[in-house]
């Protein structure tokens, strides 16, 4: 069960290429290419005729064209033509999902099409702004998609996962302060007076004393944003001057693929030294490798919850924001599913 009636990050907006993209998206199999005019569409990716999926196909200039027996689709999903008789039947045509380019990434919308606002898109806006500056990746994890949350609204984990990058022990002794609405989580973590782990201590420029902060933010259906940073201590970044610090925010946009597997859209958006495409690298390589240490853990854990589906979760006062998220997705689900209900 997926949350309907959402944007969801399809891929990165370089990933989308003139040639058919496959990949599937809350168990929805999709297609998408690029026309030459740089629109892209999205289709169901299964031909109408024998199933064969179209992303197999090829384009005839804005037209996908089914590799087995040859049928044309046009830019909107209507077949144009097919092979051995006169004319096209009319049931023939493909369903065409919402597609919009926004923020670096291709959203697709999983619901219906007649609520697809694109006002509804995540709020990515540092993602555009030209004082910041964005890059990351895609892992494809096998694991439900609310574990990658968990592990994000729970960034005690960092002193054990992370411990020669961003983990230090001052994590897991700083208390959280954890709220909720309807649709949002917040976790909020303060170090104050601390050594600057590797990661900040290089951005900082700096080994002195320094505030450090994790603020992670849950929205449906599954985007977790980070803002995080270290202040040189003292100086004000609690009560909100941040000038003497470095900031950053990490976008997590986890895309069910399955109930098991998730494609994970990563990156950081920074305000410091945005003009060192270097540094831009070497922090997405910096994460890219983090990451891969979450990967490992959360696909382990995968593993050991099919294997032991008797077993609840424990929750402790660390998994305030993650088990604060697991009510407000589990409330949607139940809303939007419950016959009769409008979505
Ligand atoms: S399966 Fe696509 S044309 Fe036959
Ligand atoms: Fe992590």
């Amino acid at each position: 069960m997926f949350l309907q009636d959402f944007w969801y990050a399809v891929a990165w907006d370089h990933e989308i290429k003139r040639a058919p993209f496959g990949r599937t998206v809350c168990g929805e199999p999709i297609v998408l290419y690029r026309q030459t005019s740089g629109a892209v569409c999205a289709f169901e990716d299964c031909c109408p005729h024998r199933l064969l999926p179209l992303s197999k196909g090829f384009l005839k200039a804005d037209h996908l064209v089914c590799k087995y027996h040859g049928l044309e689709f046009d830019e909107n999903g209507r077949c144009v033509w097919m092979p051995g008789q006169e004319g096209v039947r009319k049931d023939a045509n493909v369903r065409a999902y919402p597609v919009v380019e926004k923020h670096r990434f291709v959203w697709v919308w999983i619901g219906d099409p007649a609520q697809a606002e694109t006002s509804k898109i995540p709020d990515l806006h540092w993602c555009s702004d030209a004082n910041w500056i964005f890059e990351g990746g895609t892992y494809h994890v096998k694991c439900n998609y609310q574990l990658l949350v968990d592990n994000l609204m729970d960034l005690s984990h960092e002193t054990h996962v992370h411990p020669t990058s961003i983990g230090q022990q001052e994590i897991v002794e700083a208390p959280i302060h954890a709220t909720s609405d309807e649709k949002s989580v917040t976790v909020t973590r303060w170090m104050h007076n601390i050594d600057p782990p590797p990661f900040w201590a290089a951005n900082l420029r700096s080994f002195a004393k320094c505030d450090r902060w994790q603020i992670c933010r849950f929205s449906l259906p599954a985007n977790v944003m980070i803002d995080v940073g270290v202040a040189l201590a003292g100086t004000g970044a609690p009560q909100g001057d941040r000038s003497q610090g470095v900031t950053g925010i990490v976008v997590n946009l986890m895309t069910p693929e399955s109930d098991t597997t998730t494609w994970y859209h990563w990156g950081m958006v920074r305000d410091f030294q945005i003009e060192d495409r270097g540094l831009t690298f070497r922090i997405r390589d910096g994460q890219a490798a983090v990451f891969a240490e979450d990967v490992e853990i959360l696909e382990s854990q995968q593993e050991n919850i099919e294997r032991r589906p008797d077993r609840q979760l424990l929750n402790l006062k660390i998994d305030a924001g993650g088990a604060n998220a697991r009510r407000i997705i589990a409330r949607e689900l139940a809303r939007t599913q419950a016959p009769g209900q409008s979505r």
